[in-house]
């Protein structure tokens, strides 16, 4: 059974064990990165980011990160669909030993129903963006309702994608998934 649960002492070094599977490092951050980026999130009196481990039958198979924003953080908001406050999923990994077995979309499920609790205040999407040529990523949200917003971006620079372009691997792609 899958679930979410807090990082604490106990689970803290399992999930600093987690791996993930070759080439997949250029897709996401690295666990422990994250765990950093909180740190440094809450010790500057931003909100305070959203992290589980995700367990299959007690064992920890999986993490995320996520977080609320609002109108002033506009960036990660969908204009176009009039978002005004929306849940990101920053950071979402499956350990390359339990990948391929349908457990990262049972914990995408859980963390959908979590987020319907608005953990941190009422919001209108949840918003994921992954690297165009993920295509795991892409089949795995497109399977539990996300639908793409039609924006692309470099995601190094962060600039509109330039449909011209041929460096297709640097192109990242815009998700949400309505309330
Ligand atoms: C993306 C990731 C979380 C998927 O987890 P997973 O447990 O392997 O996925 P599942 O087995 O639950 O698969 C769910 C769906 O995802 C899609 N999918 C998963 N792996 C896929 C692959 N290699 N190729 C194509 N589609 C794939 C399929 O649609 C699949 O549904 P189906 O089996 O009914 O066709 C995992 O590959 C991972 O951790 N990757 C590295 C980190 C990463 O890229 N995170 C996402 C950042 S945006």
């Amino acid at each position: 059974m899958i679930e979410l649960r807090k990082i604490t002492h106990d689970n803290l070094r399992e999930i600093l064990a987690l791996e993930l599977a070759d080439g997949q490092d250029q897709y996401v951050d690295t666990n422990i990165y994250r765990l950093a980026s909180a740190y440094v999130k809450i010790t500057n009196n931003e909100k305070p980011p959203i992290l589980f481990a995700i367990y299959n039958n007690d064992e920890v198979i999986g993490f995320t990160d996520m977080g609320f924003y609002e109108l002033a953080e506009s960036a990660y908001l969908c204009k176009e669909f009039g978002d005004k406050a929306t849940y990101g999923i920053n950071h979402f990994m499956i350990d390359k030993k339990q990948q391929g077995k349908g457990l990262g979309k049972q914990a995408m499920i859980k963390i959908i129903e979590y987020l319907y609790s608005f953990p941190q205040g009422k919001a209108d999407a949840i918003s994921i963006s992954y690297w165009m040529t993920n295509v795991a990523a892409r089949g795995l949200y497109k399977s539990v309702g996300f639908i793409e917003t039609g924006e692309k971006w470099d995601g190094n620079t962060g600039e509109k994608w330039d449909a011209d372009r041929e460096d297709i691997e640097l192109a990242e792609v815009g998700t949400r998934l309505a309330f």
